[in-house]
């Protein structure tokens, strides 16, 4: 056996009915506030994230599956969507061609991380960008669609952390202040650590290192270096969500480990998943459409890691109101009409099922019953000469006959009243 690649997951009959439930939820949600659907490919332009997700992120720097074409041009497997959606935003120009340009996605990320509980190699993301709009109502409405995401599909303890990462104007005050406090302190931290300090001292904040946690608790708060648009623009996004009523946490550490953020930053951390406990993250980019060769425009949006929000959403007794049929068919004869039968009901919009392989009534009625049939139609000899079909009740038991000219109608009528 060739097995998957490690950090790659199939997903299987029994949990990919729970990756359909996530899609479904979202996608109409995200058309209730006005976003439309975009596809774009997985394979990119190594530039665009180099660029877009910026050169001194882990996710440049450690993780990205990049490689040489045949046509000798740096492609990567993208590692996020944000890059991409800006790339497609502005070589479509959607400013013009959308009413409104909100926008969203589903699909595989690959990103080259150790593998655990909830990490994968390639996971998948779902996302959403609104471009062009600075007024931080949006931004309490990006949230507010994310918070409504996460209660909509049932996950309990979900927290809420925001915080302001500033703009150009007051991030380099906020830069020199890290490294003042970090005095000496800084040759205590890790390597990674002391390049960033060197690169973009912000990025200090993504370590994981446990002993260079003490020093990082330690230091300086974004919130205390904005500038007064910066502050202005987190207040009234705060005084957004109190007027939501959505509970959060103001966590000074929260940066996110992409570069291009500005303002506004957000994650939701889910309380039953282990380590890996943020379900969602997102913000404010407002110089990614310029910098990425656009107009002026800003932008703010988030990803959910799928996987993540499958792990934290609850178990529950699950009636997906599935009520699928079983033909069963005793002798040969019957087989051709079972099979005729069988086809008919599906065309008529029914989901039904046949063991193929002529066992004995008894192992097709046990296959029923795996199957959860709500109900099996039984043709056998006396059936054929009679011109009908036995339907029996799996659950309720009791069976009747019915003529094979109604039985389809029949059919329907049973299964939409059981799920009514
Ligand atoms: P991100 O925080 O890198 O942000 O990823 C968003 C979410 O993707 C995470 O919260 C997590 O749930 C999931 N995720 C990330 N890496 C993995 C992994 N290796 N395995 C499983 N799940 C993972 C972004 O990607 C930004 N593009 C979000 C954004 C959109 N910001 C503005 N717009």
């Amino acid at each position: 056996m060739i097995p998957a690649i490690r950090g790659t997951h199939d997903i299987l009959p029994g949990e990919v009915e729970r990756w359909q439930r996530v899609e479904a939820v979202s996608r109409r949600l995200f058309e209730r506030y006005g976003y439309a659907e975009v596809r774009t490919p997985i394979i990119e332009r190594e530039e665009l994230f180099a660029k877009g997700t910026g050169e001194t992120t882990d996710i440049v720097q450690k993780e990205m599956y990049a490689f040489t074409d045949k046509g000798g041009e740096r492609i990567t497997l993208r590692p996020e969507a944000t890059p991409s959606l800006v790339r497609a935003f502005v070589e479509h120009s959607l400013e013009q061609a959308m009413a409104s340009p909100k926008i969203y996605l589903f699909g595989p990320m690959f990103r080259y991380e150790r593998p655990q509980k909830g990490r994968y190699r390639q996971f998948h993301q779902l996302d959403v960008e609104v471009f062009g709009v600075s007024d931080p109502a949006v931004d309490a409405e990006v949230v507010d669609l994310a918070w409504a995401l996460v209660g909509e599909l049932g996950i309990a303890n979900a927290e809420l952390v925001v915080n302001s990462v500033g703009c150009p104007a007051c991030r380099p005050a906020f830069g020199e202040a890290l490294l003042k406090a970090l005095g000496e302190d800084v040759t205590r931290l890790c390597g990674d650590c002391q390049r960033r300090a060197g690169v973009n001292p912000l990025r200090i904040f993504d370590c994981k290192v446990p002993q260079d946690q003490p020093i990082i608790d330690g230091l300086p708060h974004s919130v205390d270096y904005l500038c007064d648009a910066c502050r202005d623009h987190f207040a009234a996004v705060e005084r957004h969500l109190g007027m939501y009523g959505i509970p959060y946490r103001v966590s000074h550490r929260l940066v996110r480990g992409l570069d291009y953020y500005t303002r506004t930053t957000f994650e939701i951390l889910a309380g039953n998943i282990g380590a890996q406990n943020a379900i969602l993250g997102g913000g404010r980019y407002d110089g990614l459409v310029k910098q990425l060769g656009g107009p002026d425009r800003v932008g703010i949006g988030f990803a959910a890691g799928i996987e993540r929000l499958v792990l934290a959403m609850p178990d529950g007794a699950r009636d997906d109101g599935r009520r699928p049929l079983f033909v069963a068919a005793m002798g040969e004869p019957a087989r051709e009409s079972a099979l005729a039968l069988l086809r008919d009901l599906r065309r008529a919009g029914l989901e039904a099922h046949m063991e193929y392989e002529g066992r004995s009534i008894k192992s097709q009625m046990k296959r029923a019953d795996r199957l959860k049939a709500a109900f099996a139609l039984i043709l056998g000899d006396d059936e054929l000469a009679a011109g009908v079909v036995s339907v029996k009740d799996m659950t309720k038991g009791g069976q009747a006959r019915v003529s094979r000219d109604a039985v389809v109608n029949h059919c329907r009528a049973l299964v939409a009243g059981g799920q009514e």
